[in-house]
């Protein structure tokens, strides 16, 4: 079981395959319809419906399913298949996974998609709903990465895609050698879109902090351009955090731009824990 509690931070169990998990302190958390878990306690969460909101979830989702980032997720497939050895099978977590997109795009498109148990954790119910809807062979629970109720060294890949994440939790939970990949935006990551709603574009600073006792191995940029229709402007607009800048004004015009052609610009880190120095001296 891949699971801690919550609350007292001891293993959780299961009553039977299909059914609700407990702890030995008789914590119990059931098991949704769909197949998630919920792990996020009422006196963990800070608002009623924490993360990206249901509309924020269908506008995304409506966009990805487009299929305007594929470059992106053939990227993210081919980094994994060539780090990922197959010699045992991987456990691997996309960390702020929203409604599962890149989750079933590493199942779809990574060579070697069956040695891989895919697990996604995001603190919007709404999103791990219809992320265990739509994938039910992987394992979705809904709680913070700040807090994620997992086992010590239980993964050995984490994924962070334009999501927020503790460096305390992503050390505490891989493996020793284990793969940390980030995707992050790029300097001119929607840039024809940002001219609508800044008087001046910066570019943005692409220097990433890993966290201590990572090693860099490898960092990609990809760049490509997207010409999406009214309605997948107004979609990919949602998915920015600057879309609560533009006016209405401002939106009716990227609605009614003319053939408008968008950058995108990712930058890809791939790191590998160390070594602790305890276990050095094993
Ligand atoms: C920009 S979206 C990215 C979603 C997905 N990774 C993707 O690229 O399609 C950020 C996601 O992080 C989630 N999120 C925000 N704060 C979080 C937290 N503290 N713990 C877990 N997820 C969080 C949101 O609910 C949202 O689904
Ligand atoms: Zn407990």
């Amino acid at each position: 079981m891949p699971y801690i509690c919550p609350i007292c931070q001891n293993p959780l169990m299961q009553h039977q395959p299909s059914q609700g998990y407990y702890c030995s302190n008789k914590h119990h958390f059931d098991r949704a319809a769909e197949g998630y878990l919920n792990l996020l306690p009422v006196q963990h969460k800070k608002s009623k419906e924490p993360g990206d909101s249901r509309a924020m979830m269908r506008a995304r989702r409506h966009f990805l399913e487009t299929g305007f980032y594929q470059p992106l997720s053939e990227s993210i497939a081919t980094l994994l298949d060539a780090n990922l050895s197959v010699e045992s099978s991987k456990q691997i977590l996309d960390m702020g996974c929203g409604e599962g997109y890149y989750s079933r795009q590493i199942e779809n498109l990574c060579q070697n998609s069956k040695h891989f148990a895919l697990h996604g954790i995001d603190i919007a119910k709404n999103a791990i709903f219809a992320a265990a809807k739509k994938q039910p062979n992987a394992h979705f629970i809904v709680a913070s990465n700040k807090r994620m109720p997992y086992k010590n060294a239980f993964f050995d890949c984490l994924l962070r895609i334009y999501a927020p994440s503790n460096d305390d939790e992503i050390i505490r939970l891989l493996k020793e050698d284990g793969l940390l990949l980030i995707v992050t935006p790029g300097p001119r990551h929607l840039w024809q879109l940002k001219e609508f709603i800044y008087k001046k574009v910066n570019e943005h600073d692409i220097n990433i902090s890993l966290p201590k006792q990572f090693e860099q191995i490898e960092t990609q940029r990809i760049q490509f351009n997207i010409k999406p229709d009214q309605e997948n402007r107004m979609a990919l607009l949602q998915m920015t955090p600057f879309a609560w800048r533009a006016k209405a004004e401002t939106k009716n015009q990227i609605q009614r731009a003319q053939g408008l052609e968008i950058e995108t610009d990712f930058i890809l880190t791939l790191a590998r824990k160390q070594h602790s120095v305890a276990s050095h001296s094993e």
